[in-house]
C-alpha cells in the first residue's frame, strides 16, 4: 500500500493564500481570536503596507487596519499623497492577540515565536505581491521583515535589506502617534506624514 505523503505547494495566488491560511494553527493564537485577518490590495502593488497585528475591530471585521490606528493611518497617508487602495496592506501577525479586562479585550503584543511563525504567510504574500518598497510600520513588522529586533527609533526613516530581499522602510506604527500626549500629537503626525513622503520618494 502507498502510504499518503502531503506536499505543501507554494500558494500561486493571493486568493489560494488567504483560503490556507484561515485555517492556520501554526500558534495558539487562532484558538481566541475571532478571525484571521488577512492582507488586502492589489496583487501587483508598487508599496506593501505591513502593521503589527489586528486590532479589536480589525478582529470583528475581518479587513486590516479599519479601526482607529488604521483610520489616522488613512488620514496620514492621504496628507502625503499616498493612495491606500493602490497599496497592499497587511500584518506581520494575523491573528488578534489580546486578554480580557471587564468587557473589554485589549491589545497585547506578539511574542517572537508568534512573529516568527506567522512569517510564513507574510513571506509569501511579498513573493506573490513582489512589491517595489515595503513599509514596516513598528517594531513588531520591523523584526518580521528584517529578522532584527533592535530598537525602532535609531532606524526610523532609513531603507534595510528585507529577508525577503525586498526592501524595508522604516517607520513608527501609527497607534504610537494615538498614545503621545496631545502637546507631541501634531509634531509624530508630521514626522511621519515626512516618512510616508520619503518612501513614495522610491516607488517608481
Ligand atoms: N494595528 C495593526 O498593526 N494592524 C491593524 O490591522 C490594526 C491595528
Amino acid at each position: 500500500r502507498v502510504r499518503e505523503v502531503s506536499v505543501t505547494e507554494p500558494a500561486t495566488s493571493l486568493e489560494a493564500l488567504e483560503r490556507e491560511a484561515h485555517g492556520c494553527a501554526r500558534c495558539p493564537l487562532h484558538g481566541c481570536a475571532t478571525q484571521l485577518v488577512f492582507g488586502e490590495g492589489p496583487a501587483g502593488a508598487d508599496l506593501m503596507v505591513v502593521g503589527e497585528q489586528p486590532g479589536d475591530r480589525e478582529d470583528l471585521a475581518g479587513r486590516p487596519f479599519v479601526g482607529p490606528a488604521g483610520q489616522l493611518f488613512d488620514q496620514l497617508a492621504g496628507r502625503a499623497g499616498l493612495d491606500r487602495q493602490a497599496s497592499y496592506v497587511t500584518n506581520a501577525v494575523k491573528h488578534f492577540k489580546f486578554t480580557i479586562r471587564g468587557k473589554r479585550r485589549i491589545h497585547q503584543s506578539p511574542a517572537t515565536g508568534e512573529i516568527d511563525q506567522c512569517r510564513w504567510w507574510l513571506e509569501q504574500e511579498i513573493a506573490l505581491v513582489r512589491p517595489k518598497l515595503i513599509l514596516a510600520m513598528g517594531a513588531t513588522a520591523l523584526r518580521a521583515l528584517t529578522g532584527n529586533g533592535a530598537g525602532i527609533l535609531k532606524r526610523r526613516g532609513g531603507i534595510e535589506a528585507g529577508l525577503s530581499g525586498h526592501p524595508v522602510f522604516v517607520t513608527v506604527h501609527p497607534s504610537f502617534i494615538l498614545r503621545v500626549p496631545a502637546d507631541r500629537r501634531q509634531a509624530e503626525e508630521a514626522a511621519f506624514v515626512a516618512d510616508l513622503t520619503a518612501a513614495m520618494t522610491r516607488l517608481p
